[in-house]
């Protein structure tokens, strides 16, 4: 437990429900970690109207922003960031005095995790499942990337406006199995705790060139989706990769110190396999 006194910073979360939130265990103990006088609190929130003077009026230095208000607090930011500006959803918030400025970090996570396992994304063909905010994100930094997106989804409409938008190649479930990635990305929150034998797709025939897999679940650690992937011989990332890099920037942005994040990982495992509350 922090010693709590004028000079420590506070940070927090903001969503509904925030129950199942892991961002803070894994950014209390990283402040701990590195002896930073900060703490990082629960703020349910449902209306978001007053969090921007707010976090001015009570000097809060930071905020991670979750769902369902990811969209919406664009709308009150005096700053964001550019690529969060094409994305259309912040998930971090940075109090620069005057000036409450918005970030994306999932994009960032969703990148370093992939290059830890394939260091060029350039023309790789990434087939994405999904395509709801953190899709949206995904597929926003794979352009930036210059990969080759196709975006696969149940709501034939909604998948297709974020194909349009991002110049991308759409198909729906049924024709999946036409694809040939090299990269596959699951974004949809299917196989999630306490669903876990539940996948968004069945044809393993999307593993058929042993594409790497990643899936953003990251309660179970190892998803059926990747169990079936890694079975098929293929390589994959759990979720917990990209939810440690979206936090590791996180705490960057707002400590201006390096994130500790082997770190923040063994924390963010222990915590889901029990070993720490
Ligand atoms: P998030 O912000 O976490 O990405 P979201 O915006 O609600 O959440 O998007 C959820 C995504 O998961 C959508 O692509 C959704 O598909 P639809 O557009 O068809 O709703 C997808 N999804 C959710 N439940 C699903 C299921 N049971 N099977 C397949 N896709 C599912």
């Amino acid at each position: 437990m922090v010693k709590i006194n004028p000079d420590t910073l506070v940070f927090g979360i903001i969503g509904y429900p925030l129950s199942h939130s892991l961002s803070p265990i894994m950014h209390n103990k990283a402040f701990e970690y590195k002896g930073i006088n900060a703490i990082y609190l629960y703020f349910p929130c449902k209306k978001i109207e007053g969090v921007v003077s707010g976090m001015k009026s009570l000097s809060i230095k930071g905020l991670s922003v979750t769902i369902p208000h990811k969209e919406k607090i664009c709308e009150y930011l005096d700053e964001i960031e550019p690529i969060a500006e094409k994305i259309k959803a912040v998930n971090t918030l940075v109090n620069k005095g005057d000036l409450i400025v918005g970030y994306n970090t999932d994009a960032y996570g969703a990148i370093r995790a992939l290059k830890d396992k394939t260091k060029e994304l350039k023309e790789k063909k990434a087939l994405i499942i999904g395509a709801g905010g953190a899709a949206r994100a995904i597929a926003f930094a794979l352009k930036e990337e210059k990969a080759y997106i196709i975006i696969a989804n149940r709501t034939k409409h909604r998948g297709e406006t974020l194909a349009k938008e991002i110049d991308a190649e759409f198909l729906p479930f049924s024709d999946i199995k036409k694809s040939e990635p090299d990269i596959i990305i699951q974004t949809t929150p299917v196989g999630m705790y306490p669903e876990v034998d539940k996948v968004p797709v069945f044809s393993e025939e999307i593993f058929r060139k042993r594409p790497l897999v990643m899936d953003i679940v990251y309660n179970p650690l190892e998803t059926k989706f990747l169990k079936m992937a890694k079975k098929k011989g293929c390589e994959v990332i759990p979720g917990v990769e990209m939810f440690v890099y979206q936090g590791a920037r996180q705490f960057e942005i707002w400590t201006g110190a390096e994130a500790p994040i082997q770190f923040m990982k063994d924390t963010v495992i222990s915590f889901l396999k029990g070993e720490i509350r």
